[in-house]
């Protein structure tokens, strides 16, 4: 199946069925959304930019920002009680929409996050409004190739992914998930919960149809056995909604197994 068929036959696919993709498919796809984010800029008015960043600021009160928020307000109290720091490690950052839900909670001055995002004007919008924390431009191979002594503050007690690790290919999700958990005692990710729940029947590579609004493709992945695989355990799964009331997503929380 070349690009153009494989593209045209999802875009035509109206329902929210999963799909079952070769492995060189599940890379044409990949390569169509890194296209997609790389030069999104150079596609981009500079107001259209703009609003895609208040778009991400705007969402700031949102179920999907502020439970994730408090998750982790839960976590870092007792470990800011005992006068230490809470850190997180997060991978497709954007410009710190989970910084700024973290504002609005009392650990915020005691909570310090590493960000990896790929999107330059994120990145910019980050360093201008969150100076004391690190954010380094790099993409999900980038960050897998990073070289460990980059993350001083490790084991991080939290890594994030948000809408993240549902743009990766399985092979590449699993294999962050990995790094995350070679930095990371906790790991938290918001994304389809079907991702979380979903059985998969033995299925390697699966996805959700192309979706015109956002202009991309979705991977479903199979966090929990990932997780497993890696001795880290499922705490708990918990769905929340898209801002748009957009059903079918969810966090979902694991750690390290003692
Ligand atoms: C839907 S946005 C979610 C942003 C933010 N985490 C949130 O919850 O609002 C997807 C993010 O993933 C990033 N991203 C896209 N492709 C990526 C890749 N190959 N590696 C790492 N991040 C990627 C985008 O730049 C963007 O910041």
């Amino acid at each position: 199946m070349d690009e153009l068929t494989l593209l045209e036959h999802h875009a035509v696919t109206g329902s929210y069925d999963l799909y079952e993709i070769s492995d060189d498919d599940c890379e044409t796809l990949f390569t169509h959304l890194k296209k997609f984010w790389i030069d999104r800029d150079a596609r981009m008015t500079p107001s259209a930019i703009d609003a895609l960043i208040d778009r991400y600021g705007a969402g700031r009160d949102a179920p999907y920002r502020t439970v994730p928020a408090s998750m982790i307000a839960d976590m870092a109290t007792p470990v800011i009680e005992e006068g230490r720091t809470y850190t997180i490690l997060e991978l497709g950052c954007a410009t710190g929409p989970l910084l700024q839900s973290l504002e609005q909670t009392n650990v915020y001055d005691h909570v310090q996050m590493v960000g990896i995002e790929p999107f330059g004007p994120f990145v910019k919008d980050f360093e201008k409004n969150f100076p004391t924390h690190t954010i380094f431009q790099n993409d999900a191979e980038g960050f897998i190739a990073m070289n460990p002594a980059v993350f001083k503050s490790a084991p991080y007690a939290t890594f994030y992914a948000s809408v993240t690790l549902c743009m990766l290919p399985p092979r590449l999700a699993r294999a962050c998930v990995a790094k995350a958990a070679t930095l990371c005692d906790g790991i938290l990710i918001y994304d389809y919960l079907a991702n979380g729940m979903l059985d998969f029947g033995g299925a390697q590579n699966l996805i959700f149809p192309y979706s015109a609004e956002t202009e991309q493709y979705y991977f479903a992945h199979n966090y929990p056995q990932y997780l497993s695989d890696l001795g880290f355990s499922k705490m708990d799964v918990i769905p929340v909604p898209r801002p748009e009331g957009i059903e079918g997503y969810g966090i979902l929380r694991a750690r390290r197994d003692k």
